[in-house]
């Protein structure tokens, strides 16, 4: 993965300041060791899961299921898979309808995941299939220890896997919460953590990616009054997922209150998909307000690849020049044309370029933005870790639902 910065930014001091506090924080937040993990109790549990089964559905919302869902669908497009992967997020009842109508009950397991293992959407989802299928064998369960999730697990007989108290919704997608569905649909997890090994050496270690995380981080965190939206601009279908896990662990982490002070500050993420959304949201950021900064990230080997023909259309011959040319390079020409016509509007951007898909870029591509994430966090001085924010409307919620319960007796 090589990332090209074109900002210039040259207070080394607080670079290293920031640097020395990540290198403490490592001691009691968990994700940060994720890479070096022994995957082999992940790969004794999949064992234990017949070979007739072949449908997975993940019922789990937010870090529960993002991380997951972004690696599948990357990976998914370009190798046969094992078992293909379900995710139930959403309290949308034709959603849930339209994920049961694809399953075959008798050929799936269920990944109830939820770190809390209280979260409404889950368990509202769970009871609904329960109702439907009551046989504990057909779950697993994946919660902190000593959850009520962990003691339900228990009571009913269904396995249940833990995943470290330390370790955020948001950050465990190298934990089991992703590696147990990801290990299930036959993606190669070791590969994953891998790449994210790689990443997390090359930063801590002095390597290229300390200098260039350290700069984007600054860059962000010094000017977020100004370029208070962070766009991702991903050249690849296969990305539309990690954008959507992009936007949780930016939005959540980043949105606070700082804590040495009464301001409220935070940095927007924005995903986008290119070329599409050239024709969408590319117009705001080329004349909109001077609020955004953008990442481009583009797949440099498509491996799979199809040539546009040699036929002329009539009075369409100007389309003439695409002929011959492959798919792949064509939109690699593409996010090259538009970071130029960005970069000649002075809008402050990267660029990102994964060699090929495979498991261990994505790996090191979250790790890249886990780390890019705290750094940030720490430098506009909020807490990443937590997400109070998001509490008051689910005690409103909690009301409304015992107001409802009164009604009903
Ligand atoms: O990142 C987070 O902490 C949240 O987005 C949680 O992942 C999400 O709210 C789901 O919570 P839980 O795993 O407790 O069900």
């Amino acid at each position: 993965m090589k990332n090209k910065l074109y900002f210039k930014l040259k207070n080394k001091k607080v670079q290293e300041e920031v640097f020395e506090s990540i290198c403490k924080e490592q001691n009691e937040i968990g994700y940060y060791s994720l890479p070096e993990q022994d995957i082999s109790p992940i790969l004794d549990y999949t064992k234990t899961i017949s070979e007739e089964i072949t449908q997975i559905a993940v019922i789990g919302i937010g870090g529960s299921s993002l991380g997951a869902k972004a690696v599948y669908e990357f990976i998914k497009p370009i190798k046969a898979l094992q078992r293909e992967l379900y995710f139930f997020e959403s309290t949308d009842p034709i959603n849930i309808i339209n994920l049961l109508s694809q399953l075959d009950l008798k050929k799936t397991h269920f990944l109830v995941i939820s770190k809390s293992g209280t979260t409404v959407e889950t368990f509202s989802i769970y009871k609904y299939i329960y109702s439907i299928n009551q046989n504990a064998q057909a779950y697993t369960f994946i919660t902190d220890p000593n959850s009520p999730l962990e003691a339900y697990a228990n009571e009913i007989n269904a396995s249940v896997l833990y995943l470290p108290d330390n370790v955020g919704g948001r950050f465990s997608v190298l934990s089991t919460v992703g590696l147990i569905p990801l290990a299930l649909s036959g993606i190669d997890i070791q590969s994953l953590l891998d790449g994210a090994l790689t990443l997390k050496k090359s930063f801590f270690e002095a390597g290229y990616m300390k200098d260039t995380l350290l700069k984007k981080a600054v860059f962000y965190a010094r000017h977020h009054g100004q370029y208070r939206i962070n766009c991702i601009f991903a050249y690849s279908e296969t990305l539309k997922y990690f954008c959507e896990w992009y936007v949780q662990l930016w939005g959540e982490s980043l949105g606070k209150k700082q804590r040495h002070s009464a301001f409220n500050v935070g940095l927007t993420p924005i995903g986008l998909i290119g070329p599409k959304d050239q024709h969408s949201f590319l117009q705001l950021i080329m004349e909109g307000t001077r609020n955004k900064s953008v990442t481009f990230i583009k797949i440099e080997n498509f491996k799979e690849d199809i040539v546009i023909p040699d036929i002329s259309l009539k009075h369409l011959e100007s389309l003439d020049t695409l002929n011959h040319l492959p798919f792949s390079k064509l939109i690699n020409m593409q996010c090259d044309s538009v970071t130029e016509a960005l970069l000649e509007e002075d809008i402050p951007l990267d660029t990102i370029s994964i060699e090929e898909v495979n498991e261990e870029n994505m790996g090191a591509l979250m790790f890249y933005y886990e780390l890019l994430t705290s750094l940030v966090g720490e430098l506009i001085d909020v807490n990443t870790y937590d997400q109070p924010g998001v509490e008051a409307g689910k005690i409103i919620l909690k009301k409304k639902l015992e107001k409802e319960e009164q009604m009903k007796s």
